[in-house]
């Protein structure tokens, strides 16, 4: 028997894993039902059995990948019938290598996982929300001042920016709010942030990181709070925004006679 009020419906790609998870964590808290996307059918339903089973929610996961977009289709019967309230573009690749020595291979796909596939998705779903909704892509600090060694990475995330402010004034009209979150260094995460040819990523990459501003690394749940608050009635006026949430990482140039902190000293 259909409910007099259904509960809203958000869909989170990449919502098995790091950030996309915890995001669906905190929408399963705050009553959503889920789909979660990944290409891991494994992870991914194990993952959405426990989110079921803690929250007393409904969370289905689709195993997919970013790019096989001609399978974009297959959400539609899956939100016809339900408010689809929020998107959330959060699965991506990244790569190690200076812009000039990246494969075009390599290039050609992450433009096509972290660019192409979030625009083809929200074209795909956007007569299908029930307004007022929102749109959020994830990005990256590496966005707003780009990083040499993820050169291709950093590319693909500026052009995420400029695609969530043009969404943004596409789909507004329609009440539909489009932001763009931009997160430092987190951890766990970007388990696809490999070097060219590289199949894993080593564990201790993270220790050279430089420690934020703010004393530590990220969480992925310092994202998802910023996420819920993007698509909650609160942040009705914000649209089209790119919001970095990093401990202070890419708020300005520290002074080169300080030592640099990071997790190995
Ligand atoms: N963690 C950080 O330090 C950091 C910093 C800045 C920005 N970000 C951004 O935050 C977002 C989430 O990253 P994360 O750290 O949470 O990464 P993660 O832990 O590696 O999670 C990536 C998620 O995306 C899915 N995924 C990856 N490639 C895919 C593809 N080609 N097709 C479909 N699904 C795919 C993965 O599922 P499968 O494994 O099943 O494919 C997984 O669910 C990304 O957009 C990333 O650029 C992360």
């Amino acid at each position: 028997m259909a409910r007099d009020n259904p509960p809203p419906l958000a869909l989170i790609t990449g919502g098995t894993s790091g950030i996309g998870y915890a995001i669906a964590e905190k929408f399963a808290q705050i009553g959503y039902e889920l789909i979660i996307t990944g290409r891991d059918q494994e992870r991914g339903q194990a993952k959405a059995h426990f989110l079921t089973s803690t929250f007393d929610i409904h969370c289905e996961f689709v195993a997919l990948s970013n790019t096989d977009w001609t399978r974009y289709d297959t959400f539609i019967p899956l939100v016809r019938s339900r408010p689809l309230k929020v998107v959330v573009a959060s699965a991506a690749i990244g790569l190690q290598a200076h812009l000039i020595d990246t494969p075009r291979e390599e290039f050609d796909k992450l433009v096509q996982t972290n660019v192409v596939a979030p625009l083809y998705l929200v074209q795909t779903l956007a007569s299908h929300f029930h307004a007022p909704a929102s749109v959020i892509l994830v990005s990256s600090d590496a966005s707003i001042e780009g990083e040499q060694e993820l050169g291709a990475y950093s590319v693909t995330k500026s052009a995420l920016n400029m695609m969530g402010r043009m969404l943004a004034l596409d789909l507004a009209p329609k009440g539909i709010r489009v932001n763009v979150v931009c997160p430092g260094d987190t951890l766990p995460g970007m388990r696809y942030l490999l070097r060219p040819g590289e199949v894993e990523r080593s564990p201790d990459d993270h220790l050279t990181w430089p420690v934020p501003p703010r004393g530590r690394l990220g969480k992925a749940a310092d994202t998802a709070e910023l996420v819920a608050f993007l698509v909650s009635d609160r942040a009705d006026f914000i649209v089209g925004s790119v919001m970095l949430v990093d401990g202070g990482s890419r708020a300005g140039r520290p002074d080169p006679r300080a030592k640099v902190q990071t997790l190995q000293n």
